[in-house]
């Protein structure tokens, strides 16, 4: 897991909401798991960042870190090929992020569009907090302190890639020195973000109740399916139906193969096959795909001190990286640990 210096540096986190579902996998972290091959790659949990809006009850944090780290474990991201850490476990983070927040105008923080939709959308929490508002300035910490070149990430995290940006040519503009810069510009990678829908064709998200778990077993998972919607022209087995606008046929296109895919877009739109079925298909392919990361989660269940242990010697690795850029800010802002005789000594 050594840091390379050919291949791009690549930074990404979750929040520790618990056990992750499909759509977490589909979107996220399927693409990490193939990105541990090519770049240099740090993935992170964010617990800090659980605390910005839960932050009245955080009894369940730790727990729903565990759950993110397995389910990471499961999906195939792999120790020997990325470092896995933990946030509150590099507490660098902080100090970069108190530095930044000094550089950082209010203005662009109000601007950031999750913070207004958010504080409107989340009615059952006071997130008229500091700590909320400040909270792209913290992530903008967790990938500047990396030196990350690429932010793997979906649409509604774009901006805060932005505002890093930002940040980073106003930290470079203040403090840079005799140093070119001190902060690369990082990119975001905009993840090819197939939108996966639940089962009541929402898109799929733990809080509307609608998900499937990586951690399903196989009659809840087809449990789950059976009751998915479909397309609503479709009201009797003899109706002809559209795949395109059923979220089952969206399913089908994100899991299946082509001939599945083609069986089901005949069937459908002759009548020839049922929901019922083609649900079944459908629940086929998934379980595929859960099926070895199942496998793979239980070395970790039965032994979750494992798991914890990847995560400690990532994140001693990851506390050597941000110390070293530490350093790096302090000395260019002229605040390093050594000691300096005084400029001017004054008689
Ligand atoms: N804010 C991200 C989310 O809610 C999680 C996150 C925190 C993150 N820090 C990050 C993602 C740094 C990418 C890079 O999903
Ligand atoms: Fe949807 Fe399949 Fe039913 Fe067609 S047959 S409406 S694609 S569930």
């Amino acid at each position: 897991m050594a840091t390379s210096p050919t291949k791009k540096r690549v930074l990404s986190g979750m929040r520790s909401t618990g056990k992750l579902h499909l759509g977490n996998y589909v979107g996220a972290l399927e693409n990490w798991v193939r990105m541990q091959d090519q770049y240099d790659c740090f993935f992170f949990i964010a617990d800090w960042h659980a605390l910005t809006t839960d932050y009245a009850d955080t009894s369940l944090v730790k727990e729903n870190s565990v759950e993110v780290l397995l389910d990471w474990l499961a999906a195939g991201l792999d120790p020997a090929k990325c470092i896995m850490f933990i946030q509150s476990h590099v507490p660098a983070h902080a100090e970069l992020h108190l530095l930044l927040s000094m550089i950082t105008p209010l203005g662009w923080l109000e601007r950031v569009p999750t913070y207004k939709e958010q504080k409107e959308n989340i009615k059952d929490k006071d997130l008229g907090t500091y700590g909320f508002l400040g909270y792209p300035v913290l992530q903008s910490a967790d990938i500047l302190i990396y030196k990350a070149d690429c932010v793997p990430v979906g649409e509604d995290q774009v901006a805060h890639v932005e505002l890093t940006r930002e940040i980073a040519r106003r930290f470079n503009g203040f403090y840079s020195g005799k140093r070119k810069y001190v902060f690369p510009e990082p990119q975001a990678l905009l993840t090819p973000a197939a939108r996966l829908p639940g089962t009541d064709g929402r898109k799929m998200s733990k809080s509307y109740g609608n998900a499937v778990m990586l951690t399903d077993p196989e009659p809840v998972l087809r449990q789950k399916l059976k009751t998915m919607v479909t397309d609503p022209a479709r009201v009797r087995r003899s109706d002809p139906g559209n795949p395109d606008v059923c979220p089952v046929g969206d399913l089908h296109k994100i899991f299946s193969d082509k001939e599945t895919l083609a069986k089901v877009d005949a069937g459908c739109r002759s009548a020839g096959i049922g929901c019922i079925e083609c649900k079944g298909w459908v629940a086929d392919a998934i379980v595929q795909v859960l099926n070895p990361m199942q496998e793979r989660r239980k070395k970790y269940e039965d032994n979750p001190r494992l798991a914890w242990d990847i995560l400690e010697a990532g994140s001693a690795r990851a506390r050597e990286v941000a110390g070293a850029t530490m350093d790096e800010v302090r000395d260019s802002m002229g605040i390093s640990l050594g000691y300096e005789p005084p400029r001017s000594s004054s008689k």
